[in-house]
């Protein structure tokens, strides 16, 4: 399994927010994460990259047990994240903030994630020396998920890419997500717009005040009526 939650608590302070998640992404899934708000969602992805740690349960990526790894070391090992509010460095350009997303591996042979990138997002070729902070909404998204590419990721963690996005934004900005799982990119989404989300992962989980209540494949889900009890029982 490319990663594996197994029973992880999470606190903030004396807080416990994640009670006790078990979740999995297999190679070259795409599985989201639904939950409405402040059940945890963003914590979960923070856990997984190893911004907050759990106090007790493990993180594995590839059967190996990664719960005490620093971000870098996890971000090496293939995982990538796309941030709440994109996270941009405002003061610098669209390149810039582009080649800070290889930073970790070296920084090298980045002209292939260029080219790659701006195959995604034309935009991001136009703009490359505009500075990232008088970007629109949409064009910062795009940064977002271009850096986290240029770090060539195995496991894309990605946190509400839609937020924000008018509805024609978010039609292509779905496009462009199954464009880059269908070059081989596991992905992990969490979204608030679950029938979206649905509609293009493998396979759920819903997130009701840090639990797991309801999982399953993607088709199931968007047929249940367990899933807007979820949502309405939080
Ligand atoms: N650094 C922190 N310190 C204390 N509490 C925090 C911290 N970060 C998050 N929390 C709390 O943890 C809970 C879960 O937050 P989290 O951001 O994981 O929710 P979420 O599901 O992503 O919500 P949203 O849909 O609003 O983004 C919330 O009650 C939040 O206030
Ligand atoms: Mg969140």
């Amino acid at each position: 399994m490319l990663l594996s939650l197994e029973s992880v608590t999470t606190y903030y302070g004396q807080m416990r927010i994640l009670e006790g998640i078990s979740l999995n992404v297999a190679e070259g899934e795409m599985v989201c994460l639904l939950g409405g708000n402040a059940s945890g969602k963003s914590t979960t992805l923070k856990t997984i990259l190893g911004i907050v740690r759990p106090r007790t349960g493990q993180v594995l990526l590839d059967g190996e047990d990664v719960t005490q790894w620093q971000v870098p070391q996890r971000i090496s090992a293939g995982l990538a994240i796309v941030p709440e509010n994109r996270r941009l460095f405002g003061q610098m350009t669209v390149r810039e903030n582009l080649e800070l997303g290889a930073v970790l591996r070296g920084g090298e042979k980045l002209d292939d994630d260029f080219d790659r990138v701006h195959t995604l997002f034309p935009r991001l070729l136009e703009r490359r020396g505009q500075l990232a902070g008088t970007l629109s909404g949409g064009e910062q998204q795009m940064v977002a998920m271009g850096r986290a590419l240029m770090s060539r990721p195995r496991l894309l963690l990605m946190d509400e890419p839609s937020m924000g996005l008018s509805p024609a934004l978010v039609q292509q900005n779905f496009q462009i997500i199954k464009d880059i799982h269908a070059t081989g990119v596991s992905v992990l989404m969490v979204e608030q717009n679950a029938t979206m989300a649905l509609s293009i992962a493998n396979r759920g989980y819903v997130l009701s005040t840090g639990e797991i209540v309801l999982d399953g494949p993607a088709s199931e889900l968007l047929q249940s009526e367990d899933l807007k009890r979820a949502y309405l029982g939080r």
